[in-house]
């Protein structure tokens, strides 16, 4: 754990998003310099009750580690049962730490009491934490907004109570709910939480280059940063933020024969991972992010979602570089 906060200056950890950040693309992005990962959120509940899904989550690669897991749940009892399961049960590497989403402002998550709704019930969420700490044997994390909305802002407060009831460290996404991912992030508030508590603080919102992960670590003072959307078809984002946060080098989108190298690639991940039929599904989603920017991008794009196997894909991206280079 320490190691891998020394690395935190210098490098960017991709973010929790559900629906995007699979085995695949954390891959990828561990590849290009992340500092570590996170799974998509997985319902603790779904966990206990024995959910495939929910389990299917769980799945970590040597090649994607240090990785934490993601837990959400609205009552202690499911998140002690999920933390001890995941480090008794993980499949493949260990998790290196477990994360509490104290964060999500979807209904399906907060309508249920869970995610950024912990935030309008801080002694639930202490008890959940505590929970979560009692159960795992490895450190245990909390990632929160800023508040419920402008009206509860209770970050701090809320920073505090976890520290007390046992996280190692702390990720703040600098937005209330109310505020979803609108809204400029609120670079202060993000501070007062570092200044409130000891352990580690993780800065997160908004963070689109080098000079903006930059700015966000100086005037947040936070110990790292979090980045993702950025990161959506740009897995090289992270070696991006690196070169910058290292040396002060802006380094340039990759030419269009890496950017469609790499494309295939995560969508060959995907299939490996997921078989072909599902993994061409998810890549519909995927392959438009990678052709944002290059020539004759609209075309590929709406092209791109129509695309049923990986042949069709590969040639596809072989005109992409015709056009493109
Ligand atoms: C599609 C999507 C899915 C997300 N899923 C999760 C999630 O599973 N767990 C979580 O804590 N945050 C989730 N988030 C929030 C991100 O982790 C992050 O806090 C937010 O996007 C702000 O960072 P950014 O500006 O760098 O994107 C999600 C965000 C997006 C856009």
């Amino acid at each position: 754990m320490i190691e891998i906060i020394e690395r935190l200056k210098k490098r960017a950890i991709l973010a929790p998003m559900a629906g995007y950040t699979d085995t695949a693309f954390r891959t990828l992005c561990m590849e290009y310099g992340a500092a570590y990962c996170v799974t998509e959120m997985v319902s603790a509940k779904g966990l206990v009750q024995g959910n495939h899904t929910a389990r299917g989550l769980l799945a970590i690669t040597p090649q994607e580690a240090p990785c934490a897991v993601q837990l959400f749940s609205d009552e202690p009892k499911s998140m002690e049962e999920a933390a001890a399961f995941v480090c008794e049960q993980h499949v493949g590497v260990k998790p290196f730490m477990i994360d509490i989403n104290c964060g999500c402002p979807a209904r399906k998550v907060a309508g249920h009491g869970s995610g950024a709704a912990l935030m309008k019930t801080p002694e639930l969420a202490v008890e959940i934490c505590a929970a979560a700490v009692r159960a795992a044997d490895v450190p245990v994390s909390v990632k929160f907004r800023l508040g419920w909305d402008d009206g509860s802002r209770n970050a701090v407060e809320f920073a505090n109570r976890m520290e007390a009831a046992g996280a190692s460290l702390l990720t703040v996404h600098g937005r209330t709910r109310a505020q979803m991912y609108a809204s400029p992030v609120d670079l202060a508030g993000i501070a007062a939480v570092k200044q409130t508590v000891k352990i580690p603080v993780i800065a997160n919102g908004d963070v689109v280059d080098g000079l903006s992960a930059k700015r966000m670590l100086e005037e947040t003072g936070c110990d790292g940063v979090m980045v993702g959307r950025s990161a959506f078809g740009r897995p090289w984002f992270f070696a991006q933020i690196a070169a910058y946060l290292e040396r002060g080098e802006v380094l340039p989108e990759p030419e269009p024969r890496e950017r469609t190298a790499t494309m295939l690639r995560h969508v060959r991940l995907l299939c490996a991972n997921e078989g072909d039929a599902l993994g061409m599904r998810q890549a519909r989603k995927i392959t438009a992010h990678y052709f944002k920017g290059l020539h004759g991008a609209a075309e590929f794009r709406s092209r791109a979602v129509r695309v049923n196997t990986l042949a069709e894909l590969e040639e596809l991206a072989a005109e992409v570089l015709l056009v493109a280079c």
